[in-house]
């Protein structure tokens, strides 16, 4: 590993410049307010922009606020309340880990330091010292990947070297100032979205360019990757005004409510469509006990992170009611009370059109 020593004067002007950057270009979010600048505040925002957008955050936050204001109200949702404020954002694991996180500070007061936050069911190296950061002006290095893409750029770092996490740590760390780094972390991630931005960057408009390396050929581009084609059958099983849900704990849309589904398979090739339809069909059919003939008209397109599903509909409507082992009957006018995915949602919009 290459040991970065950075000079005193270096680590100064930079610092100094960021933070004179910051108070000038700051962005107007909610979770910045004054009033707003509590432990659960920056926790449900932190969590919250882990992996998605300012943009699309801001609704979903406001809403989460409104709804349980501070800790001590939040201590009373139920995990199905918290999945229905967060449907539509995404990674669903988030929204469980905040509940099981909320009933440990629940039974037993924490202190708020590095180590005791990580204890924390989704508190990992990264929120833990956001938080700490933006409450208490903490010096700890906060890396994230707007700070990555700042410092890879500013040293020129060669991707796909074998210790570029490390050395970017060790920057990062170097650069953190020992004083105000709740705004300097903050600074570099408005940097990273208005200024240094993935495409284009603003290189004539940005506080450190002096400091800068960059030369548009450390481009943080991702390598391409062959996204994956899926297949599968949901089941809309339906007996009078009820209808067949699945809770199901250990897949993707883990504590949400939908339909039935087989198995996701691949088909990138989409050559044999039918055939493994008809065999990932038979097989959820026999497993739970019931036979019905697959036609297969109706189909939904979703994009995962990473792969893209083409879901196919299977209608049945029974005329007397059956058990089904890990489902449950729910009425049609109850679903819209239950937790669900946008997938739930556009396979809602496809059977009930
Ligand atoms: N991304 C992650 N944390 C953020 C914050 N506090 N402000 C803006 N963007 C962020």
């Amino acid at each position: 590993m290459q040991y970065y020593h950075i000079k005193k004067k270096f680590k100064t002007a930079w610092q100094k410049k960021i933070l004179r950057w910051y108070s000038k270009n700051k962005r107007n979010l909610p979770w910045r307010q004054k009033k707003n600048q509590h432990f659960y505040n920056i926790w449900i925002s932190e969590i919250m922009l882990q992996q998605t957008t300012v943009k699309t955050v801001i609704p979903y936050y406001n809403k989460f606020i409104e709804k349980w204001p501070n800790l001590e109200t939040f201590f009373e949702a139920s995990l199905d309340e918290i999945l229905i404020i967060w449907q539509g954002m995404g990674y669903y694991q988030r929204a469980k880990n905040l509940y099981l996180a909320k009933e440990i500070l629940k039974k037993k007061k924490i202190k708020l330091n590095l180590e005791e936050l990580k204890k924390l069911p989704g508190i990992g190296d990264y929120v833990s010292s956001a938080i700490c950061a933006i409450l208490f002006d903490q010096n700890c290095a906060v890396i994230d990947s707007n700070i990555k893409k700042i410092v890879t750029r500013t040293f020129n770092l060669e991707k796909n070297k074998p210790n570029l996490e490390k050395n970017i740590k060790n920057i990062a760390t170097e650069l953190t100032p020992l004083r105000n780094n709740g705004s300097y972390c903050q600074a570099l991630m408005d940097l990273a979205n208005l200024v240094c931005t993935n495409k284009k960057p603003n290189c004539l408009a940005c506080p450190v360019k002096n400091e800068c390396k960059y030369e548009g050929n450390t481009e943080l581009k991702t390598e391409k990757k062959l996204v994956k084609k899926k297949i599968g059958i949901t089941y809309y099983i339906k007996f009078k005004d009820s209808v067949l849900l699945q809770r199901s704990g250990d897949r993707m849309l883990e504590n949400l409510y939908c339909f039935p589904m087989t198995s996701f398979i691949d088909n990138n090739n989409e050559l044999d469509e039918k055939k493994l339809l008809k065999q990932i069909g038979n097989n959820w059919q026999k497993i739970n006990s019931i036979t019905y003939k697959h036609v297969f008209s109706k189909f939904i397109k979703h994009t995962f992170s990473h792969f893209h599903l083409k879901l196919f509909i299977i209608e049945i409507k029974l005329n007397s009611k059956k058990e089904f082992a890990n489902y449950e009957w729910v009425l049609t006018e109850d679903i819209v009370n239950k937790p669900s995915s946008v997938l739930m949602k556009k396979i809602q919009g496809e059977v009930f059109c």
